[in-house]
């Protein structure tokens, strides 16, 4: 069975959705962008037939779409979300899934009425190293997590002062939010507990030190400075196990990096990508590890897998169309969003208020 597709928003993110749509035997049938110019050029590049200039006109013109893909800024994931399932169609919608729990709620409210398909772009679960990791875990190597350390810390890496990403009102927030993908890694990886506690402060520094901006992303706007650039949180679950975070745009830290640490009751273990400096290069090193006591010896086991500079954000566009297939479990679930969302609003309550937040 085929599926057409139809995209929302055609920036940095949707090419990696043409070709994981693509992967899985998909067709894209139309892009649109509020932006018209956009939606053409884009169209132009991947070969898609169509363009539209809303989600609405592209529903009205083509019908015949099975899903949406929705890859705007943050804002206007949950309308566009919501519009899409009304209409009956599967939402591949990117991260973050909203800007905050509530908008998230209303999301799946309109999944579970429409009874469609609404799944999330956490690619990092799709990565090798990551799915590597999930075969240890099923397989009872690695025991219970008690702990786990969700690490997303760039030196340098706001992206652009004044575009959609650094402005709360389009994103919601700052790397709390934007670099969520490393909590919704860990708590993968501890089997979703259910969070109790959560306490946090973020941080303002470099927000506007043009030095701290990242090589790569949006240009300079005319749009708000008003996000954090920098958090700290300890999250504990209601049996006990513990998860502390660090979700930084701009730290001064030897150089970018990106990892899940844990430790379990019979191995820890660590999924990492090392960025370099200007983003991907020769340099920047993914792995997987296990750490563990064998016959009286402390082992080190390095898990070798097949590179993917994309970090699983084609593989999990793809998993989404099979899933809506029925041909692969989907990757991630709303249920997990909305978990994930309710501690990202708690770190910016617990922030907000010096306090400890409990759910
Ligand atoms: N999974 C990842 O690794 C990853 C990485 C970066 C960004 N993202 C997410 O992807 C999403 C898009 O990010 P990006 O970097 O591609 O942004 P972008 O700014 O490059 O592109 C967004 C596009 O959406 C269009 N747009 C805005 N509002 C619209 C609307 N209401 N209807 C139609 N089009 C609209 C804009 O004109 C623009 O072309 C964000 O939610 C972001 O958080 C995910």
């Amino acid at each position: 069975m085929a599926i057409d597709i139809g995209i929302v928003g055609a920036g940095g993110m949707a090419s990696y959705h043409c070709k994981g749509f693509a992967q899985a035997g998909a067709k894209v049938l139309c892009v649109a962008d509020s932006n018209e110019q956009k939606a053409s050029s884009f169209a132009k590049e991947h070969g898609i037939e169509h363009t539209a200039s809303s989600l609405t006109e592209m529903l009205q013109r083509f019908p015949s779409l099975g899903a949406v893909s929705i890859v705007t800024p943050n804002k206007f994931h949950a309308p566009l979300a919501i519009e899409a399932l009304q209409g009956g169609k599967h939402v591949y919608c990117e991260k973050p899934p909203a800007r905050n729990a509530v908008e998230l709620q209303a999301m799946l409210d309109a999944a579970q009425l429409s009874g469609k398909t609404l799944m999330f772009g956490f690619n990092n679960r799709a990565r090798p190293e990551a799915q590597a990791m999930v075969t240890y875990l099923q397989q009872g190597v690695v025991g219970r997590i008690n702990s786990a350390q969700a690490t997303w810390v760039r030196r340098a890496g706001i992206p652009g002062f004044g575009g959609w990403f650094t402005d709360k009102e389009l994103s919601g927030g700052g790397p709390v939010i934007d670099l969520l993908h490393m909590i919704d890694l860990a708590l993968y990886f501890m089997g979703f507990p259910k969070p109790k506690c959560v306490l946090a402060s973020t941080f303002n520094d470099f927000r506007d030190n043009p030095l701290f901006k990242g090589p790569w992303g949006i240009a300079d706007g005319t749009m708000a400075m008003d996000v954090e650039t920098s958090a700290h949180a300890m999250v504990t679950f209601e049996d006990g196990q513990c998860l502390m975070i660090r979700n930084s745009w701009a730290e001064m830290n030897e150089r970018e990096v990106v990892s899940v640490v844990f430790q379990g009751s019979r191995a820890g273990g660590k999924v990492q990508r090392l960025f370099a400096r200007d983003g991907y290069d020769e340099t920047s090193i993914d792995t997987c590890s296990l750490f563990t006591e064998e016959y009286g010896k402390q082992v080190n086991r390095q898990v070798i897998t097949e590179k993917d500079e994309t970090m699983g954000r084609v593989a999990n566009a793809s998993n989404f169309v099979q899933s809506v297939l029925g041909n692969e479990e989907p990757l991630n679930t709303p249920e997990q969003a909305l978990t994930l969302m309710r501690i990202t609003d708690a770190i910016y309550e617990s922030a907000r208020t010096n306090s400890a937040v409990v759910l």
